[in-house]
């Protein structure tokens, strides 16, 4: 699965099809999201984004917001373009599943439009992996799936082949309370009758 998802990222356009534009405010559920995050934390709070991508519009804003930001992705095309992007960051190249700061080293662990691209069979060990390495208090905001797809159905997404895989909506907010989080807020992003649905959790450390 992994093969396919960077493969899938080198060669197709995630950045022409989604990232464009860098202005957090043509972003309003996902500035809201990060917004109640914000409020969240304390002042020059360290952030680790896993699955980073080209670093807008998420931490070009967290980092505009006072925060230190880390990045990572194993997206070498991704991580480039995120440098460039985000100055103010720092973004390393890795597998998102085994990179390690150590334990108690972050405020917040953000994931977003990423946990999907790991085998869910995954997704238990990655939740208690951020929250080892969340501060006591820390917060983790991540956006999950919402239905129930397999690693084993690849299918074609900007321009290349790509495979996702889910829990559902109630296993993922499940998950994310077993793994020892509080849930401060849930909210599932998307129209009725469009394919693309995504579950925003914000989780306290508990
Ligand atoms: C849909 S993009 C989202 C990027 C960014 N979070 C955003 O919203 O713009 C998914 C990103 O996750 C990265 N990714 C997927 N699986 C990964 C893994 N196991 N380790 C590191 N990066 C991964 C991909 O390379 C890609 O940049």
């Amino acid at each position: 699965m992994r093969e396919i998802v960077e493969r899938g990222y080198e060669e197709g356009d995630h950045v022409g099809a989604y990232r464009l534009d860098d202005n957090m405010d043509n972003y309003p559920l996902e500035k809201e999201n990060i917004d109640r995050l914000i409020e969240s934390l304390p002042k020059n709070a360290g952030i680790l984004d896993l699955g980073c991508g080209p670093g807008i519009p998420y931490d070009k804003y967290l980092v505009e917001s006072g925060f230190k930001v880390t990045g990572v992705d194993f997206s070498q095309k991704h991580i480039n373009l995120a440098r460039r992007n985000v100055p103010g960051a720092t973004f390393v190249r890795g597998d998102m599943t085994s990179v390690d700061f150590g334990e108690e080293s972050f405020d917040a662990v953000v994931s977003l439009y990423a946990i999907f691209h790991i085998p869910k069979k995954e997704h238990r060990d990655f939740f208690l992996k951020i929250h080892g390495m969340l501060k006591e208090n820390g917060f983790t905001l991540v956006t999950l799936g919402t239905g129930t797809e397999d690693e084993g159905d690849v299918g074609d997404f900007i321009g290349s082949k790509m495979v996702w895989s889910s829990y559902s909506l109630k296993d993922n907010l499940q998950l994310v309370e077993d793994c020892g989080f509080e849930i401060v807020h849930w909210e599932e992003e998307g129209k009725k009758g469009y394919p693309e649905h995504h579950l925003w959790v914000l989780a306290r450390k508990s």
